[in-house]
Order: structure tokens, then sequence, then C-alpha cells
């Protein structure tokens, strides 16, 4: 085969190749994010929304980055995330029973090639008098770092450690700057990964 033809074919086929599967600006900035969490005094929701609206802001198209209380969870909001952020209140150095029966009830591997990011909300010890439950606080912690250890059992690649946001009291309100902080948080977390 002449080269000039050669040639030709060559164009001809990368003419017809489709475009490469990719998003619109090029880099891994399509980010199927799910943020779940549960809230009784609506300061881990604060949380929650302000994540949310952090991924939003980092990402193509917002309509990628849902955010869901818990128990209003449906099954297919799983399928094809990217993302998984969970977030709870702590309670008795816990996370709520619904969080844990949703980590509970996820299959084994169920979040292999997913990214995963766990917080909570709780009060400091610097505002508890009491030494004893200091003394409980050192010894069980706190809710993100079981629920961080649980997705990643399931299979999740943890992409930022554990983090806790801070409440003035058990209703709240969230400390000042927390918001802020959850934000700057999650969009250091994800820089990596986004262009
Ligand atoms: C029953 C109960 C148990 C709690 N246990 C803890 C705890 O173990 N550690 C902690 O830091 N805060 C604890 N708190 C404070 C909660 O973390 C706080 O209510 C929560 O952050 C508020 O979030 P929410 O508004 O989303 O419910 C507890 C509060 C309640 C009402």
């Amino acid at each position: 085969m002449s080269r000039w033809y050669a040639n030709l074919i060559n164009f001809i086929t990368l003419e017809e190749d489709p475009p490469p599967e990719n998003n619109t600006t090029g880099g891994e900035d399509v980010m199927k994010t799910l943020i779940i969490y549960d809230s009784y005094f609506s300061n881990t929701e604060k949380i929650a929304q302000a994540i949310g609206a952090a991924v939003s802001s980092l990402i193509e198209s917002r309509e990628d980055v849902v955010v869901v209380k818990v128990d209003k969870l449906e099954q297919e909001q799983l399928q094809g995330i990217d993302l998984l952020i969970v977030g709870s209140p702590t309670r008795a150095f816990r996370p709520t029973k619904e969080i844990n029966i949703f980590l509970k009830q996820m299959s084994e591997n169920q979040l292999k090639g997913v990214k995963v990011i766990a917080f909570d909300t709780r009060i400091s010890t610097d505002d508890t008098d009491s030494r004893i439950l200091n003394v409980f606080v050192k010894l069980f912690g706190y809710a993100a770092k079981p629920i961080a250890d649980k997705l990643n059992k399931k299979g999740g690649e943890l992409i930022l450690q554990p983090e806790g946001f801070l409440v003035e009291a058990s209703e709240g309100p969230l400390k000042e700057g927390e918001i802020e902080r959850a934000k700057d948080w999650v969009k250091k977390g994800l820089n990596q990964y986004i262009d």
C-alpha cells in the first residue's frame, strides 16, 4: 500500500472515531455524588447541605450532587455514584441507629470503586464540665470514625480523614465558622480529583 493511501485510510479512520467518552471539560470533573445524613435538630443537615454546595461548586453539573436524609434514601440513588459522603450526629459516641442500619445493610464490596468521606457533628470536650464524660469520649470517640471504617469495609476508598463539626449544645446551633470549615474541608479533599 502506498504511503499516501495508508495516510488517507488513517485520516478517515481517525475522523470516524467516536468522540472520547468524557465530560465537557476534559478532566475527572463529573463526580456523581451522594450525601447521606441523619439529623435530629438540623445541625448535621446544615453541614450536609453546605458540603453538597461545596461539591457542586467544583463540578460541572449540579444535578450530579444529591443530598438526602437517611430515612428518605432510595436504594437506586446509590447506583453509579463516584463519591459517597455520610454524616451523622454523634449520639452516645456513635452514629444514629438509622445511619448504622444503612451502613450495615450494604452488601460486601458495594462501594468498590467509590470514593468515600465521613463526618459527624459533636460537642467539644472543652464545653463539657464532666470529667467522666471526657474520659468516655477518649475511650469511645465520635460517630465519624466508625462510619468511615464501615464505608471502607464495604469497599469504599477513604479520601479524607473523618472529621467532626462542633455544635454549641445538643440542639445547636453550630459553632461559628463550622459551615465554612466544612466547605473548605471537602473542597481540599476533592481538589486532587477534580481539574
Ligand atoms: C441523646 C444524645 C446523645 C448525645 N451524645 C453525644 C456524644 O456522645 N458525643 C457528643 O459529642 N455529642 C453528643 N450529643 C450531642 C449531639 O452530637 C448533637 O445533638 C448533634 O451534634 C446535633 O446534631 P443534629 O442537630 O443534626 O441532630 C448527644 C446529644 C443527644 C441528644
